[in-house]
């Protein structure tokens, strides 16, 4: 079984942010493989989903039937692809695996279909990336379990009809939005996985450490949970990080303190932020008084690309409530100004936004 894993082109700009990136590095794949729950029950969170599921999948079973198409939606590193071979492994069933970036033409789709045994689970990642006329024959697979090929050119043109064997279409996006409808309409069963409580993300490292054998307290894995930014696979990375440190400081138990000073040796701060993160909030507070700034400019400012900004650092920012977007620009909050250890400015009268309220003898 290959996995074929391909990055969104703005998680690969990120490369020099490899802690608290969301895509995995290459020579994580087999430790994440090995970390991977095989059972929905071991399965850490998302309850609401993970019951949903669990009803597809039974009622499948007592059917005697492939389940319906299943469509994941959710951020990076949040459990699409572990959720997926779980659907197979609950199943019985075979799985294949590939990616929308890999089937550009119709063709492709069309072996892939028509190879696949009774019953097995197709799992196409990054389904929203597949290509248009791919996805038109994806439409009617989903739907009658077969396929037309076309053959020859021209007038001399002619389809044939190509009958699929039942099987069951795990799909997973980090973009449900980008999704056209006819797509999204044929999953019998839609699940948006959401950023994990640090409470869940506690049990993902007990289960970790322990498969990893390493020794880590309550509130050291408490420690590491607040900094993993609700995403397990980031939870996973800085285990490992941490472990690093601990073997080289020859210390055997992870404790609160050891793992915030190992935290910090990385520069993952109290909240996850990174380098990157707290550069743009420090620009924006120190050199714009908060904002509200442009977004390139703010870019120039921390020496990265518009896009990397805006597609990495901003969004888990805006989530945190440290930074806010407005028409006129960034602006950073309250909590952004708290974070950095610094005082916000004063409102003035002649500043726009909340003013002291006037008084007539004013
Ligand atoms: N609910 C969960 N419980 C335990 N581990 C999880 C959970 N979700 C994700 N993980 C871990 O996080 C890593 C990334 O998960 P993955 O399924 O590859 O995410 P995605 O496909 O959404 O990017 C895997 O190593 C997996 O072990
Ligand atoms: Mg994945």
């Amino acid at each position: 079984m290959s996995e074929t894993e391909h990055h969104d082109a703005a998680a690969e700009q990120a490369a020099p942010r490899e802690l608290v990136n969301t895509a995995p590095a290459a020579e994580e794949k087999t430790m994440e493989a090995a970390l991977r729950p095989k059972a929905l029950e071991d399965f850490v969170g998302q309850s609401t989903v993970r019951g949903q599921l669990s009803l597809v999948l039974q009622s499948s079973a007592m059917r005697g039937a492939a389940a319906d198409h299943v469509l994941l939606s959710g951020p990076p590193g949040l459990g699409k692809t572990t959720l997926a071979m779980i659907i197979a492994a609950e199943m019985g069933a075979a799985l294949r695996i590939t990616s929308g970036p890999a089937i550009q033409h119709a063709g492709d789709l069309a072996a892939i279909l028509s190879s696949l045994t009774d019953g097995e689970v197709l799992f196409i990642d990054e389904i929203h990336r597949m290509s248009r006329p791919a996805e038109e024959m994806l439409y009617m697979a989903m739907e009658d379990f077969r396929v037309d090929i076309i053959v020859g050119k021209g007038a001399g043109a002619t389809s044939i009809p190509l009958e699929l064997p039942s099987f069951t279409l795990v799909g997973a996006t980090t973009r449900a939005g980008l999704l056209p409808g006819p797509l999204r309409d044929r999953f019998g069963f839609t699940a948006h996985l959401e950023f994990y409580s640090v409470d869940e993300l506690h049990q993902v490292l007990r289960r970790s450490a322990s498969m990893l054998n390493i020794s880590v307290t309550e509130d050291g894995f408490a420690e590491i949970a607040s900094r993993s930014r609700g995403t397990p696979r980031i939870s996973n990375r800085l285990l490992r990080r941490v472990r690093d440190w601990a073997l080289v400081h020859g210390i055997d138990q992870v404790d609160q303190q050891a793992a915030s000073e190992a935290l910090n040796t990385y520069e993952v701060d109290s909240l996850g932020l990174d380098r990157l993160d707290r550069a743009v909030l420090d620009a924006l507070c120190t050199k714009f008084r908060g904002g509200p700034v442009g977004l390139s400019t703010l870019a120039i400012l921390v020496g990265e690309e518009t896009e990397t900004v805006e597609s990495v650092a901003e969004p888990f920012l805006v989530r945190e409530g440290l930074l806010a977007r407005t028409p006129r620009g960034r602006i950073a909050t309250d909590a952004a100004w708290e974070h950095l250890g610094l005082e916000a400015p004063k409102p003035t009268t002649t500043d726009e936004g909340p003013a002291a309220p006037k008084l007539w003898d004013e």
